[in-house]
Formats: C-alpha cells, structure tokens, sequence
C-alpha cells in the first residue's frame, strides 16, 4: 500500500467547488466532504455535475472558484499526490488500442503511473485476474466485447493500487449480466481490498446495490446526503421564491449568509433550514428586490428521485 496510512475521517473535501463552462453551470458551489465509509455513491440525473465534479477532483478541469482536497492532498498544488492515490474509470470508451493485447495495455497504464517494467508486469496481471479477465490476457482488446471492455477500464483504474476508485457510469451499455457482474467488482473492492470506492450512476438501484452513503445531485447542486437508507425515507424542504430585481445580486446576497440557493424552473429554490424565511426577507430589502413569490415544498427523496429523473422506472427500478 501507498501513502501514509494515517486516521482519516473524510477522503474528499471540497470548499465551494465551482466550474461554469462558459455560461452553462457545470457544479455551483459544491461543498462536501466525503466520509471514510467505504462505498459512497454520486447520483444524479443526466446533466447534474457528477462528471464535472470527478474530472476536477482529479485535476482534469480547472475549477472557476473553490478548492478541493483529496486525502488531505490539495488537487490545485498537489495534483500528483491526488493521481497516485486515485483509480479512475471514465464514463466515456477510453482509446483502446485494438491491437494490444489487454495484458500489454494495462501494463503499459502501469508505466505511465509509474509503475517499474516488472512490477507494472506484475501488477497487470494481477488486476486483469481479479475483474475476471486472467484467461483472456493475452487475447486483443479488439475482440473484446463492451462488458470486458469495462473490466479492462477497471484493471487500470487498479493497476497502481491506488486507495480511492472512482467509477463513472461504469454499468452503462451493459446487459443485466455485465451489469451485476460490474457491481459485483465495485462491492468486492470495498471488502476484499478496502478501497474507497465512489460510484457515479443515475440509477438509484446501482447506487443502493453498491454503496451505503450517497450524495444526490441536481442541477450542479448537493441535493441531499447521507445513509441510503435514510435517504430514501428523508423530508427534503425548500422554499420555491419569484422575485423582481437584481436575482444575482439577491442569491449572492443568500450564499454569504450560508444558504444553499439555486435556479431551477424559472424559481428560485432556497434549502430550508432554520430562518430561512427570515434571511429571505432580509435579503430582499439589502438586494433591492422585490419577493413576487414564496412557497414551500418538502417532499421525500423518493419523490425527488421521480422527478429529477424523467423516466419514473429508470429512478427505482
Ligand atoms: N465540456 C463541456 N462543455 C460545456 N458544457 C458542459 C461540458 N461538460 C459538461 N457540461 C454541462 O455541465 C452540466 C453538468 O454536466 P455533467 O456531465 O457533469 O453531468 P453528469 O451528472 O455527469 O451527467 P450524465 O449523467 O449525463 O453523465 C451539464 O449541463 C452539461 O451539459
Ligand atoms: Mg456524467
């Protein structure tokens, strides 16, 4: 193992995490921090800012404001440190080289992080047996199917036998049997090989099956977190708010205040906690706006999980 070994209760910090592309909101002011727990799980409909969230955890996309720490290594300054501790499986194919046999291409990932010829070798190996693909290491990545394709991704992401897995999507395209086989790999890591293990999925299903924290994204945003189990059964309240004026000015006005504040729907929706009515109020008279209006809403996760996700079976199937 890698890495001082030292007592950690988070693995991920983030501090107002922020990427814009351009116009468009990739993730808005994301803070968390990521409990030591084993499996944690990323949902979120198409679009939330899961991708966006991993690709600047891992230094691949530079965020527009705020910091991220990834076991106490600061991504900004100390992105290195980040990449050895983290195996990541991008949502996307990555560029196999159809020619190399799959023994050849992991080790070679091997290299690049690092790795010596012979441990890089060894390390191959290793990885290619335990997502199941032992007997096919020599065989071209050319002739592999989508399925052992995501094995392969997999095996890489393990070569430098890093601490943290972050997987995205990684059951997507694949038939059930692909698809529990994956599943079945990302709980295995969490206990056979105590990996911290981040799942991304906009399936609720994959997410319950493979985890037992989550954080549940919309629109850029943290939604909700906790135990999956009383997530799913938790009161998510927020107050839906029209107003006439400077909005910027008003939702700057409410995240210095502390308050989680987002646009969604031609709303404004504020995160309901104690005094929120009272801070909204007061907001409006120092931004200038006038409120149009107020209402709030609570409904259970289950209910924001069917309608943050178009398809209502694809949500808790
Ligand atoms: N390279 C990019 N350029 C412009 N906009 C982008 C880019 N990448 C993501 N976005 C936008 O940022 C927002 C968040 O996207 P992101 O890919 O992070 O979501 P996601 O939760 O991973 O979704 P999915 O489930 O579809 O993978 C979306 O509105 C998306 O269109
Ligand atoms: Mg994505």
């Amino acid at each position: 193992m890698m890495g001082q070994q030292m007592e950690i209760n988070e693995i991920i910090t983030t501090n107002n995490l922020t990427k814009y592309y351009g116009e468009i909101k990739g993730i808005d002011d994301v803070s968390i921090k990521i409990p030591a727990i084993g499996g944690i799980g990323f949902l979120g409909p198409n679009g939330a800012g899961k991708t966006t969230l991993i690709r600047t955890l891992l230094g691949i996309i530079r965020p527009t404001r705020g910091e991220a720490y990834v076991l106490n290594y600061n991504v900004k300054t100390e992105i290195n440190h980040v990449r050895d501790r983290i195996g990541y499986i991008p949502e996307y194919n990555t560029a196999f080289i159809p020619d190399m046999t799959a023994m050849k291409f992991v080790a070679f990932c091997g290299r690049m992080n690092g790795l010596s010829t012979i441990e890089s070798k060894q390390r191959a190996s290793d990885s290619l047996y335990y997502v199941g693909l032992g007997e096919e290491r020599y065989r071209k990545l050319g002739t592999f199917s989508l399925g052992m394709k995501q094995k392969v991704k997999l095996a890489v992401a393990l070569v430098h036998d890093p601490e943290i897995i972050i997987a995205d999507e990684p059951t997507n395209g694949l038939d059930p049997n692909g698809r529990n086989q994956m599943l079945e790999l990302i709980r295995n890591l969490q206990t056979d090989q105590h990996k911290h293990v981040i799942l991304s999925s906009h399936l609720l299903r994959d997410v319950e099956q493979t985890t037992n924290y989550a954080f549940v994204f919309s629109n850029g945003h943290i939604l909700a977190q906790g135990k999956i189990k009383d997530l799913t059964s938790a009161k998510v309240s927020t107050i839906s708010l029209r107003i006439k004026g400077d909005e910027s000015k008003f939702i700057e006005e409410m995240k210095n205040k502390g308050f989680e504040i987002w646009q969604e729907r031609g709303y404004i929706e504020v995160k309901k906690t104690n005094d929120t009515e009272k801070a909204i109020f007061k907001a409006a008279v120092n931004s200038r706006v006038e409120i149009r209006y107020l209402g709030s809403r609570s409904s259970s996760l289950e209910d924001v999980f069917v309608s943050l996700f178009k398809n209502k079976e694809e949500a808790i199937q």
